[in-house]
């Protein structure tokens, strides 16, 4: 597989800049809070980062509302602090993804307000407009009434993200460009302009947000946006080979087959196998049977593996945290699952120490329901929870009030800690070559009505029993690598072992 050979041994962690860890004190986390603890991240066993977006911007969306991609916000610091970040990363062996919001900018982005002047400019074809003030975009949201150009135009996603132009597939209407269009190629060569501009920096590459949303209209089956996607990541490609992509897509037979993407995340998305794992009410990681999910899995893992790697994730900034989903025992086993499937794995920060998910909290800058889990890194009990000197009340978010909520520091010094057990399951990782992303992987038992799951990786055997009650399971060999209880011709409830 052609793809940058230091993802074989890849393992991601997201970080939500503003609750990471603050290091001016003033209730906000920073890239300077980052950059303090690039150590506990490599101790963790994690050398890549993905950072959601860290640009200047509104934050009506969390920063994906961004209104100059070249700059860092200055909430978080300067673009001399993300370059030093790179930096100090790369010397501790780990790997730095920024967020690339291609579909849109924010509306307040210097383009955006060109293009919403009445005279034709350079700008004026850069984002999705009608040629008539009352006019929409049928099928799309737009916004009409807001600019001194008489037209309407179309939104990506809120109100404050309207939609970057990359043509139509096919055009219908005066106002609609194509795809080999002058205005298309425009906004591609921007778009290629900002990654360059970061790769150059230091950057090792892009989680892409929305990547399969480019092209409008009629491209239904994505060709449009995947041929645009191949040239231009070839294209930086050609001059950054080491730099990675994954794409914000959930469908490797598309974003790795065709568009050629290095990583596609397996989303929750409503009844397909990622959810049957973890979070539908039969889910596999809940002690009921795997079925669905490798039913699911194999199909997309078969279509793409020689194309790259689906990303296994154990929640992100946009779904309630995994641990509202399973208790602590199947979190251990959930990790264990998900840290040994093929593919390069991603881990939201604070998954690993079982972070809860604060439902209960208003929304924030965008966050909505996705509030409860974007809450301040929980490292030690003491003030703040570790994340900030400042006063409690000028926290961004709060931290988890709980007397009981988890830290880093206490995990630490627990042998049977959830923290403990990710760094011991990323070390088997990082040992075990069959382990890692490229590891060959069949299943061998996988059967309705049976929570058994057993499946080879290379030279290795896999077997879990997320059920509460042992079955009967011949796992050949010693075994190099348990958790729970694991006798000759059976396993114990919640059990997970490597041999
Ligand atoms: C997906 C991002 O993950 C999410 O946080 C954001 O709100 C939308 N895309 C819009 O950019
Ligand atoms: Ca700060």
């Amino acid at each position: 597989m052609n793809r940058p050979a230091w993802l074989r041994d890849a393992v991601f962690y997201e970080i939500y800049p503003s609750s990471f860890a603050d290091s001016n004190g003033d209730g906000i986390g920073d890239i300077n809070g980052i950059r303090q603890k690039l150590p506990y991240v490599k101790d963790l066993g994690c050398n890549a980062l993905w950072l959601n977006p860290c640009f200047d911007s509104p934050f009506k969306d969390g920063g994906y509302d961004v209104r100059d991609y070249k700059l860092a916000a200055p909430r978080y610091g300067t673009n001399e602090d993300l370059y030093a970040l790179f930096k100090e990363a790369h010397a501790l062996g780990i790997r730095v993804l920024l967020d690339l919001v291609p579909g849109h900018t924010s509306e307040e982005h210097p383009w955006f307000i060109e293009s919403g002047k009445p005279e034709k400019n350079e700008y004026s074809d850069r984002y999705v407009w009608t040629d008539f003030w009352i006019k929409g975009t049928p099928g799309h949201p737009y916004i009409a009434g807001e600019t001194p150009r008489n037209g309407a135009y179309m939104l990506n996603f809120f109100k404050c993200q309207p939609a970057l132009n990359y043509g139509w597939a096919k055009v219908t209407e005066d106002w609609q460009t194509p795809v080999t269009g002058k205005a298309a190629r425009a906004t591609r060569n921007a778009m290629a302009d900002v990654m360059r501009f970061w790769l150059a920096h230091g950057c090792d590459g892009f989680r892409v947000d929305m990547a399969n949303s480019l092209v409008k209209g009629d491209d239904d089956d994505k060709s449009y946006t995947c041929a645009l996607w191949k040239g231009l990541l070839n294209e930086m490609r050609a001059e950054f080979p080491e730099a990675a992509f994954v794409a914000e897509w959930g469908w490797p037979e598309q974003a790795l087959c065709l568009a050629d993407f290095d990583m596609d995340f397996y989303l929750d998305h409503w009844d397909n196998g990622y959810h049957k794992l973890v979070r539908s009410d039969d889910a596999y990681l809940k002690g009921n049977d795997p079925a669905a999910f490798v039913k699911d899995y194999l199909k997309r893992y078969e279509a793409s593996k020689e194309d790259g790697y689906i990303s296994f994730i154990t929640g992100n900034h946009d779904t309630p945290r995994i641990s509202w989903y399973l208790t602590d025992d199947q979190l251990k086993l959930a990790y264990a699952l998900l840290l040994t499937l093929p593919g390069v794995p991603f881990l939201y920060y604070g998954d690993e120490i079982g972070m809860r998910y604060l439902d209960y909290l208003p929304t924030k800058e965008g966050g909505y329901t996705r509030t409860g889990s974007r809450t301040p890194m929980q490292w030690a009990p003491e003030k703040n929870l570790g994340f900030s000197d400042a006063d409690p009340g000028r926290l961004y978010l709060p931290v988890d009030p709980a007397p009981d909520a988890p830290t880093a520091a206490a995990q630490e010094s627990d042998p049977g800690s959830l923290l403990n057990t990710v760094k011991a399951v990323l070390a088997l990782r990082h040992r075990c070559p069959d382990l890692q992303a490229d590891g060959s992987f069949q299943v061998l038992h996988a059967q309705a009505g049976d929570p058994l799951l057993i499946f080879r990786r290379g030279a290795l055997t896999v077997a879990l029993n997320p059920s509460n009650k042992p079955v009967k399971a011949d796992v050949p060999g010693t075994p190099l690598f348990q958790i729970g209880s694991c006798e000759k011709g059976s396993l114990g409830p919640n059990s997970f072992i490597v041999s």
